[in-house]
């Protein structure tokens, strides 16, 4: 047997697409969970869970599409400590060839206040509902949710309750990011040694980052017994995010002389799959993010750039190469063709179609002509606008032309696509982006209010495209719109119809007869 078969399996369970997808504004669409999915089963994700099937019709659907199509994740469903939400669960994993049902109930004295629950009647209905979920499924999840915040009394009591009524993995949540290493490894200790049948179940550990540490937690976890890591792509979550699988997965991998457990991951598809969650989400990558950051691999000191020439591992402790990231930068141009455009793409881990490829050749070319050097963030930019601009938007920006300069007022005339039906409109306004956002709220009347307005340089140069993102709000609904071009108006006016298009999905999610007129 190798050196490795002996060392403990860490399974990987991803929430990409339930908890990460929770976070404000980063609503994706049915086919993009879809494709998600596909990548995630692909890199070797153990555990997927795809949504909350009861939260609404398009969250269920998409579960049940991914449990149809999934070829070796287990496909796991949320759902809340009721009977009508376990079903409704069941109804869209029982699909998958390796269904799971994951049901959960807030365990700590604020959560118990809030349900209105006693200790004795809250172990009642845990038992009630895990039994229930395990009717319909051999593999069920259960979470004490808010579990660091739990008596730990309490604690053990509920968990030997989940256990005894059928749970096959009790996951341990510090659903507010409040624990620390020390103590995140002492509780599942303590869970193993307390709670009768403990050692038949698989612990889990899903860790919240809003001390920034939920991966040294979840990593602490594992040390104390957990076998079962909950994480996101990019640590994509509410408020500031989850444990982030690429840096629990490289973590192990790196220091496995430490921490001697494996997992199933290929690591290689790491950094296409934090570019795609980044697209569709619309939740750029920080630069100086760990393992994914675009300043991961960046030297910039004379004494950092001479050192990595000579031995790269002077200063980094992992080969680009592992995660997916290709050392060699072919530059492309306008004189590009169709092969080399699809081995780039690839390369950053997009398997382009042919009719994508047709798309995005074709939005190439017409950077090309702009811009002398296309680099690889300008094709991610490009890779984004492919995807946000779907034919199935309701808004399309169509014209635009700007007056600006010293002298004011400055002036917008717009052409918006509204259903296929084309709108135009002349605007002023305090400056070209406003302007323009005037006479986009000309043609879309809404209340959506502007939380955010920011505009990145794609690249470096006076021809660099400009990447903006626009965040809007409204009724508590947030969403996030991003847009690139070498035209920071243009992009700006693409960015904004984008967030609208993005609202009308999260309005009709939740009344699905929803029409312009309700924006
Ligand atoms: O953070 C949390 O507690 C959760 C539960 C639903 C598992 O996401
Ligand atoms: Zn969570």
């Amino acid at each position: 047997m190798s050196e490795s078969s002996h060392q403990d399996r860490v399974l990987i369970f991803d929430t990409t697409l339930r908890d990460g997808e929770q976070s404000p504004g980063a609503t994706m669409t049915h086919d993009e969970k879809l494709e998600i999915a596909a990548m995630l089963d692909e890199m070797g994700v153990d555990i997927i869970e795809a949504g909350f099937p009861i939260a609404s019709e398009g969250d269920f659907e998409a579960v049940r599409d991914i449990a149809k199509l999934s070829k070796n994740a287990v496909i796991c469903g949320l759902a809340r400590a009721q009977l009508p939400d376990i079903d409704r669960a069941w109804e869209a994993v029982q699909h998958a060839a390796r269904p799971r049902i994951h049901t959960f109930i807030g365990t700590s004295p604020l959560h118990r206040d809030i349900t209105a629950l006693t200790q004795d009647e809250m172990v009642e209905r845990i038992e009630a509902t895990v039994a229930h979920a395990r009717n319909l499924c051999d593999d069920v999840q259960w979470s004490p949710m808010d579990a660091t915040r739990t008596e730990r009394d309490y604690l053990c009591r509920v968990v030997e309750t989940a256990i005894r009524a059928g749970a096959t993995t009790i996951n341990i949540p510090d659903t507010v990011g409040y624990t620390a290493p020390r103590e995140s490894a002492k509780l599942i200790e303590m869970l193993l040694e307390r709670v009768p049948g403990a050692d038949e179940i698989i612990f889990a550990t899903h860790c919240h980052n809003d001390l920034g540490m939920a991966t040294a937690n979840a990593l602490a976890a594992v040390e104390a017994g957990a076998r079962q890591i909950e994480c996101t792509i990019n640590g994509l979550g509410e408020r500031a995010g989850n444990t982030a699988l690429e840096e629990v997965v490289m973590a192990l991998k790196v220091r496995n002389d430490i921490m001697p457990f494996r997992t199933g991951i290929d690591t290689t598809r790491i950094m296409g799959l934090s570019r795609k969650v980044a697209t569709v989400s619309g939740f750029p990558v920080q630069f100086n993010k760990a393992i994914v950051g675009k300043n991961a691999f960046a030297h910039e000191s004379g004494i950092h750039q001479d050192g990595v020439l000579k031995n790269a591992e002077t200063f980094e402790i992992m080969r680009p190469a592992d995660i997916g990231l290709n050392a060699t930068n072919l530059v492309m141009g306008k004189h590009s063709g169709r092969a080399a455009l699809r081995s780039k793409m690839k390369e950053l881990g997009f398997d382009l179609g042919d009719n994508q490829l047709k798309d995005v050749f074709v939005r190439f070319k017409a950077l090309a002509d702009r811009k002398k050097e296309v680099y690889d963030d300008d094709l991610l930019a490009l890779m984004r606008d492919s995807d946000l601009d779907a034919e199935h938007d309701r808004i399309q920006v169509k014209f635009l032309r700007v007056i600006c300069g010293t002298e004011a007022p400055q002036s917008a005339d717009l052409i918006l696509s509204v259903d296929g039906v084309e709108h135009r409109v002349t605007a002023q306004g305090d400056g070209p982006v406003d302007a323009t956002f005037a006479a986009v709220k000309q043609l879309i009347e809404h209340d959506a209010h502007l939380e955010l307005y920011q505009v990145h340089a794609v690249t470096g140069g006076t021809d660099a495209q400009a990447t903006v993102s626009v965040r809007l709000s409204e009724d508590g609904k947030i969403a996030t719109g991003q847009a690139s071009d070498t035209d920071t108006v243009v992009a700006s006016a693409k960015a904004y119809v984008n967030a609208l298009n993005r609202l009308m999905v999260r309005r009709e999610k939740t009344k699905p007869e929803g029409n312009l007129a309700a924006i």
